[in-house]
C-alpha cells in the first residue's frame, strides 16, 4: 500500500540535504511524496535549533495540528533534526500528538521507526548520547553519518547535488547550539565521497556542493596519509562529466593556503568562499571563543584576495551577542565595509540553552538595540552588494541555468521563452530570458542591469552542444 509523506524542512543545506535522503530511503519502501500535510498520513517536520525563532516556528506548526491528529488518529506526526536532538523528551510534553522524535545522528533508523509507529508501538524517540555522556569514540558512534542511496527528486535540481563530507563539529562557539545537536566533527572516508559523486555524475549531475559545518577542516587519516579538503577536491576534480565543485561553510582558521591555491588551480572549483566572521571586535570574537583576532580574519581575507582576486567571499554576521558594545558594533561595521563581502547572513544573537554563552553571559543587548544593528549592517552590505554588482555592467557571466525564475516577470510563462536563472561561478544570481529547453546546461549571459542580489541580462551563447548559436532574445 502507497503511504503518503509530507516533509517541512527548515534551517541549513545540511537539513535539506538529510530531508532528501530520508524521502529516499522512504520511498523505497513504498512511501510517495505530497504537496501538503492534508493529503498526507505521516507529516514529517525537519528542524533547526541555531536560533530561537526557528524552533518557535515548528512549536507553533505543532500546535496546528492538534486538532488534526484529534480527527485522524492515524495520521503520523513526526519531529526530526537538530530540534530533537536538543529537547528530545520535551517534545512530546509540549506536543503530545507527536508520534516520532529522532535526532540527526538517527535518521537510518526513520523507515524502521515509522514502520514500529504504524504497527502500534505507541510513541517512539531515537536520539543520539548527549556529548558528556560517554568517551569519544561511544559519543562519535551515537551520531551515524547518514549517507544512504539517493532518489533524484528531492535535489535542489536534476543537475545541482549537495554531497555531505563530514558530520558534527568541534569548535564549541559559545553561541552555537551545533556541536551539541549534531555530535563530534568526523569526516566521511575520501573513496565514500568520491563514489557519491561517481553515482551522482552518472545521473546527470554536474554541480556538486559539499558539506560540513566547518567543511575545510576535513581530514581523513589513512595510515601515515591525511587527505585534506584540498586533496579531496583534487580527487573529486578527476570526475569526468562533473562541470562545478563548491563547498560550504568555511572556518577562518582552517583557510590554509593549499586549499587555496586547489581553488585557483582547478579549475571546476567555484571561486566562491563562505567564511564568516561573526564579529569585528576582538573582545567579542574572544568571548565567542572564535580562536582568531580580527587581524587574524583580515589577513585571510586578503590572502584570498591574492591568491584567487575574482573570488566572491560571503559571510554571517551576529548582532548583539552578549556584552556587545556601541563601539564592538562599529568594529563589525568597519570589517563589513573593509570587506567587501558579496554578501553577509546576519542574525540577532539568540540565546541558546545548552551553550556555553548561555550558561556564562547574560543576554544584555535589548532586542530593539539588536534590530537596529542588525538594520544597518544589512543596509551597509546591501549597499556594497550593489555597488560590487554594477561593475558587472556589460561583462559576461557564465552560467549553470537552474529553472525558471521564481522573481523573474510572468509575462511568457506558458511559452518556451521564460525569465531563467542560475547562478556564476562566483555564486551570483543571474536572471535571463531564455528557452526552457536551457535548464542544467551552460551559458554565456552578458549583464545589463544589477540590483543587490541580482544580475539581469541576456544569452549570448549557448554552450552546451558543439554548435554555438545566438539566442535573439533582448530584454523589453
Ligand atoms: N544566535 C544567532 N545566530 C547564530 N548563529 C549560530 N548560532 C547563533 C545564535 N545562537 C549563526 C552564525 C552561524 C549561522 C549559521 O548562524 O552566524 O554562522
Ligand atoms: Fe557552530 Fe562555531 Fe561549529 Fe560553526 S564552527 S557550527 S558557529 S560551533
Amino acid at each position: 500500500m502507497t503511504k503518503r509523506l509530507y516533509i517541512e524542512t527548515v534551517g541549513c543545506q545540511m537539513n535539506m540535504l538529510d530531508s532528501e535522503l530520508v524521502v529516499g530511503s522512504l520511498r523505497r519502501v513504498g512511501y510517495e511524496l505530497v504537496g501538503t500535510p492534508r493529503e498526507a498520513d505521516t507529516i514529517l517536520f525537519n528542524t533547526c535549533s541555531v536560533r530561537q525563532h526557528a524552533e518557535d516556528k515548528i512549536y507553533s506548526a505543532l500546535g496546528r495540528l492538534k486538532h488534526v491528529k484529534d480527527r485522524h488518529p492515524h495520521k503520523i506526526i513526526g519531529v526530526l533534526g537538530c530540534m530533537s536532538q536538543k529537547d528530545q523528551a520535551l517534545i512530546f510534553k509540549r506536543a503530545p500528538h507527536v508520534d516520532l522524535v529522532v535526532g540527526p545522528g538517527q535518521l537510518h533508523r526513520i523507515a524502521t521507526l515509522l514502520e514500529e509507529v504504524v504497527a502500534g508501538s505507541g510513541a517512539r524517540m531515537e536520539v543520539s548520547l548527549d556529548r558528556a555522556d560517554g568517551s569519544r569514540q561511544e559519543i562519535e558512534q551515537s551520531f551515524e553519518i547518514y549517507d544512504p542511496l539517493r532518489d533524484a527528486p528531492m535535489r535542489p535540481t536534476p543537475f545541482q547535488a549537495f554531497v555531505r563530507i563530514m558530520i558534527g563539529c568541534d569548535k564549541f562557539c559559545t553561541y552555537c547550539i551545533v556541536p551539541k545537536v549534531r555530535g563530534p566533527e568526523q569526516s566521511r572516508p575520501p573513496e565514500h565521497i568520491e563514489l557519491e559523486v561517481r553515482r551522482l555524475v552518472d545521473e546527470g549531475c554536474r554541480e556538486v556542493t559539499l558539506l560540513g559545518q566547518t567543511v575545510n577542516s576535513y581530514h581523513w587519516c589513512a595510515g601515515s596519509r591525511t587527505t585534506r579538503l584540498a586533496d579531496l577536491l583534487c580527487r573529486i576534480h578527476d570526475t569526468a562529466g562533473l562541470d562545478r565543485i563548491k563547498f560550504v561553510t568555511n572556518f577562518p582558521k582552517d583557510m590554509t593556503q593549499p586549499l587555496l591555491e586547489a581553488v585557483r588551480d582547478l579549475h571546476k572549483c567555484a571561486h566562491y568562499l563562505h567564511v564568516p566572521a561573526q564579529s569585528g571586535s576582538n573582545q567579542v570574537l574572544r568571548r565567542m571563543k572564535r580562536g582568531y583576532t580580527v587581524e587574524e580574519y583580515r589577513e585571510m581575507l586578503a590572502r584570498i584576495r591574492a591568491t584567487i582576486p575574482d573570488c566572491a567571499v560571503t559571510s554571517d554576521f551576529i548582532v548583539g551577542f552578549c556584552g556587545e558594545t556601541e563601539d564592538d558594533f562599529q568594529q563589525t561595521v568597519e570589517l563589513v565595509r573593509d570587506g567587501r563581502f558579496k554578501n553577509s547572513f546576519i542574525f540577532k544573537y539568540s540565546a541558546r540553552p545548552g551553550t556555553k554563552a548561555f550558561d556564562r553571559y547574560t543576554d544584555d543587548v535589548h532586542e530593539e538595540v539588536k534590530r537596529r544593528r542588525n538594520r544597518e549592517l544589512l543596509a551597509l552590505q546591501s549597499s556594497i552588494s550593489e555597488e560590487d554588482n554594477r561593475a558587472w555592467i556589460g561583462r559576461v557571466a557564465t552560467v549553470l541555468v537552474e529553472g525558471p525564475s521564481k522573481t523573474g516577470r510572468r509575462d511568457n510563462d506558458d511559452g518556451p521563452i521564460t525569465q531563467l536563472t542560475g547562478r556564476t561561478s562566483c555564486d551570483r544570481i543571474v536572471v535571463f530570458p531564455g528557452n526552457r529547453r536551457l535548464v542544467g546546461q551552460w551559458v554565456d549571459v552578458r549583464v545589463y542591469d544589477t540590483s543587490a542580489v541580482t544580475l539581469f541580462g541576456t544569452v549570448v551563447t549557448h554552450q552546451a552542444g558543439p554548435e554555438v548559436y545566438t539566442l535573439n532574445v533582448v530584454p523589453a
